[in-house]
């Protein structure tokens, strides 16, 4: 059943809040230098399944399919949203990335989604979480993946304003966006 995201959700569904997906992925791009961690071993022997939650305008899955291509690595793609507000029309987007409807938290996971994907990626979600309860949203995750999938979530420390890669010196490696 679809969600109400007005109620839901605190951001617009509007071209402004698009273009702020953009830069938001752009400087997230810039100051990782990379998209999909490098951690992350995707299968040699077959095309690799990739979900995005939340995937707004679908920047993070454009980003990744272009680098998996520049790698001749196969790659299937797939973005779900609670709302299709921000998706690209179809015609804009590589083949190997189609987008669909659903939300995130949702406690009754269609059967289509669960096992089939290497990685499922979410981004930005520290304020969608409801009552502080992330589990619904990582239980999904955790049936959507195949085993031995990875599951990537990048998100903002919203005190500091840094962006930190994992494993990396915290002071050496952000850049503190704080407005003076
Ligand atoms: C929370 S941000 C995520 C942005 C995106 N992951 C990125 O990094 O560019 C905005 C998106 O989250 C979606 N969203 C908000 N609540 C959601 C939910 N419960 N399930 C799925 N998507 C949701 C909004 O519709 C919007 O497109």
């Amino acid at each position: 059943m679809p969600i109400n995201l007005q109620k839901n959700y605190i951001v617009s569904q509007g071209f402004d809040e698009s273009g702020r997906l953009y830069m938001q992925h752009w400087m997230w791009r810039m100051q990782l230098g990379w998209d999909l961690h490098p951690a992350i071993k995707l299968p040699d022997s077959s095309d690799a399944r990739i979900v995005e939650q939340g995937c707004g305008n679908a920047a993070w899955l454009v980003s990744v399919a272009a680098d998996l291509e520049k790698d001749q690595k196969h790659a299937t793609l797939v973005g779900l949203d609670a709302d299709s507000s921000h998706f690209p029309a179809a015609a804009n987007l590589p083949a190997n990335i189609k987008l669909g409807i659903l939300d995130a938290f949702t406690e009754d996971l269609p059967a289509e989604y669960v096992g089939q994907y290497d990685v499922v990626h979410v981004r930005a979600f520290s304020s969608v979480v409801k009552q502080g309860n992330p589990g619904p949203l990582i239980e999904n995750a955790y049936k959507m993946l195949k085993p031995g999938g990875y599951l990537q979530w990048d998100d903002l420390d919203g005190g500091s304003f840094k962006a930190v890669a994992p494993g990396s010196d915290s002071e050496a490696a952000s850049v503190s966006t704080t407005a003076a």
